[in-house]
């Protein structure tokens, strides 16, 4: 018998992005990124100096993985740049195929990749008050900060999506978001296999 859910409420400040309350909080750092960014002599030069920068967090609220459950949470990505690819997440596709997965912008600028598995690679722009929606063909998703400030925004997903970072880890994704005259543009990703 599973245990049985009790409805519960908190503050998610629409300015700030802070949650009020949440069961799960994980730093990610640029050493923990080593192979998720394709320059990756300007992340070793920064590791051997002794930079190790957190570039971005997360604050869940986490449902047991049960069908029919929704997990959501805020996640914050630092504004900069390793070499000149955009501060971005691991990426990860949902193990579950079938399970979807929404954006709501907060605060910030930057783009959210999707790609399906055959390497088809797409981006919908992510900012205050934008709301994208990932369709399960397309669940293969990667946020990057392209701003000067944090990007920071909320994801509503099934609890029992589960989290297929291995392959993005080995295979990466078909585009890159880099820097071109100070501009933010959508490059192939000469590393995608
Ligand atoms: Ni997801």
């Amino acid at each position: 018998m599973r245990k049985e859910l009790k409805p519960y409420s908190l503050c998610l400040n629409f300015e700030s992005g802070e949650l009020s309350f949440y069961n799960k909080k994980v730093e990610i750092k640029l050493s923990d990124l080593k192979n998720f960014f394709s320059n990756r002599e300007a992340v070793e030069s920064k590791l051997t100096k002794g930079e190790d920068p957190l570039i971005y967090s997360y604050y869940d609220c986490v449902q047991p993985p049960v069908r029919g459950e929704m997990s959501f949470g805020v996640t914050r990505i630092l504004p900069g740049k390793i070499g000149d690819e955009y501060n971005h997440t691991r990426g990860h596709y949902h193990t579950d195929g079938g399970a979807g997965e929404i954006y709501v912008g907060i605060k910030g600028e930057g783009f959210l990749l999707l790609q399906k598995r055959d390497g088809s690679c797409t981006s919908e722009k992510l900012e205050r008050g934008r709301v994208v929606y990932t369709p399960t063909d397309w669940n293969g998703h990667r946020t990057v900060n392209t701003g000067k400030d944090e990007l920071v925004f909320l994801t509503i997903e099934q609890a029992d999506s589960g989290h297929d970072y291995e392959t993005i880890k080995e295979k990466g994704f078909a585009k890159l978001v880099v820097e071109r005259n100070g501009k933010p543009v959508m490059v192939n990703n000469s590393r995608y296999k």
